[in-house]
């Protein structure tokens, strides 16, 4: 008897509808250029926005910390303490975020594990945006509460469904501040103001907006002047910051009540020391100068006028996130390895990262770009749509 056999038939199924991911190895450190099979290859599609992931001051951090605290917190920090390194980061970030205090934890995706299941109990109704990022579905995954999902971005759609479960008495609003695989804006200020009417709390995942909206890239927040009117913003380090980790940011009594009790604090070990160490290196740069940001922001407007001049279809993106919306899952495939042949790597996305139907290539510059490097991505991108017939010849 074959037990696994559904794995087979699952694996086969994915190939057969070419929604099988291949995974390529990098063979250096993640810059504007990679390593692949001995190659050197223009990197477009890592979520290393301000190029701050092989950042020198970055990595000479990293190595203090290890010479000072070692590689590993130990166990979880409930349990055998807190370092003075994540005590500093957490400070360092609630300054940066204009809040009162925040919680670091392993990942973003940890942080909406922590969030929502204490933010809501079965009594309770939380409102979720359909495309809102897969780390906040298994977080409502882990509540028992009602859920009402609203259209994507649909603030009066919202509205009807608070104003139906306006009986309900604790209600939580979540969205994406950037959406990821889009690039564009969660409505923000429409959002809080309907929270505030009916009384909702209002919690963000801004995983995308940090180093890339708002004053020197502190966030979504900053970026719509709410501070004070969103409840909980949530975070990632891997992107932006170019590190690893997660942070949970908003009111002294709601982080403490997270200390408390959230499962991914209390029961998976902290961030190590060299990640915490870049991390809190990440925030000094941003904090003295907002131009790794300019930088990210002149030369999304460069690579996406060339991309859009040459007929591209580029979705409706706000943000430096770029998705080359190709349609079938196959193409946005074929696009990927014709794209690397012409030393340009940039993965395909398609279901479940994206509806189906909807594959694309996400493609990312970041600061670290030259504009020859943006020259020869806009160059790639154009020889491959012609040749597979996406763009007019
Ligand atoms: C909106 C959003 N939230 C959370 C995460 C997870 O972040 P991390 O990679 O730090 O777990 C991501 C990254 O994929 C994301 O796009």
């Amino acid at each position: 008897m074959n037990k696994l056999g559904f794995i087979d038939e699952a694996l086969a199924d994915l190939r057969e509808k070419g929604l099988y991911n291949t995974i390529r190895t990098i063979e250096s450190s993640i810059g504007a250029w990679v390593t692949i099979d001995g190659r050197r290859v223009l990197n477009m599609c890592s979520n290393n926005y301000l190029g701050f992931a092989n950042d020198p001051r970055l990595c000479e951090a990293a190595k203090r910390a290890i010479d000072d605290y070692g590689v590993g917190p130990g166990a979880v920090r409930s349990i055998a303490g807190t370092m003075t390194l994540h005590v500093e980061l957490e400070r360092r970030l609630s300054h940066f975020k204009g809040t009162e205090a925040a919680l670091s934890v392993q990942s973003g995706l940890n942080t909406n594990l922590a969030t929502i299941p204490l933010l809501t109990d079965k009594d309770d109704i939380l409102f979720t945006d359909e495309l809102n990022h897969a780390s906040i579905i298994d977080g409502v995954r882990l509540t028992k509460a009602q859920r009402a999902i609203y259209p994507h971005r649909d603030v009066d759609a919202l509205a009807r469904l608070l104003e139906e479960n306006r009986s309900i008495p604790k209600k939580l609003i979540i969205t994406d501040g950037v959406f990821s695989m889009d690039g564009d804006l969660a409505p923000l200020p429409g959002i809080v103001e309907v929270a505030e009417e009916f009384g909702a709390l209002v919690m963000v995942d801004d995983a995308h907006g940090e180093g890339v909206l708002g004053r020197n890239g502190r966030g979504i927040v900053d970026h719509f002047g709410l501070h004070g009117r969103v409840d909980i913003e949530c975070g990632t380090m891997s992107k932006a910051f170019g590190v690893m980790g997660g942070y949970i940011a908003g009111s002294a009594k709601v982080i403490e009540y997270l200390r408390q009790r959230a499962r991914p604090f209390l029961f998976s070990s902290a961030a190590t020391p060299p990640d915490v160490a870049a991390c809190i290196a990440a925030i000094d740069i941003l904090e003295a100068s907002d131009e790794p940001v300019r930088r990210l922001w002149d030369n999304a407007r460069v690579f996406k006028q060339a991309l859009g001049d040459l007929g591209f279809d580029l979705g409706a993106s706000e943000t430096p996130i770029t998705p080359v919306m190709l349609g079938e899952a196959k193409v946005a495939w074929d696009f990927s390895k014709a794209l690397f042949v012409e030393g340009v790597f940039a993965t395909a996305i398609a279901f479940p990262t994206v509806p189906r139907g909807k594959a694309r290539i996400r493609a990312m510059m970041s600061a670290a770009h030259s504009a020859e490097d943006l020259k020869f991505a806009v160059d790639a991108f154009a020889k491959v749509g012609r040749r597979l017939g996406v763009i007019a010849r």
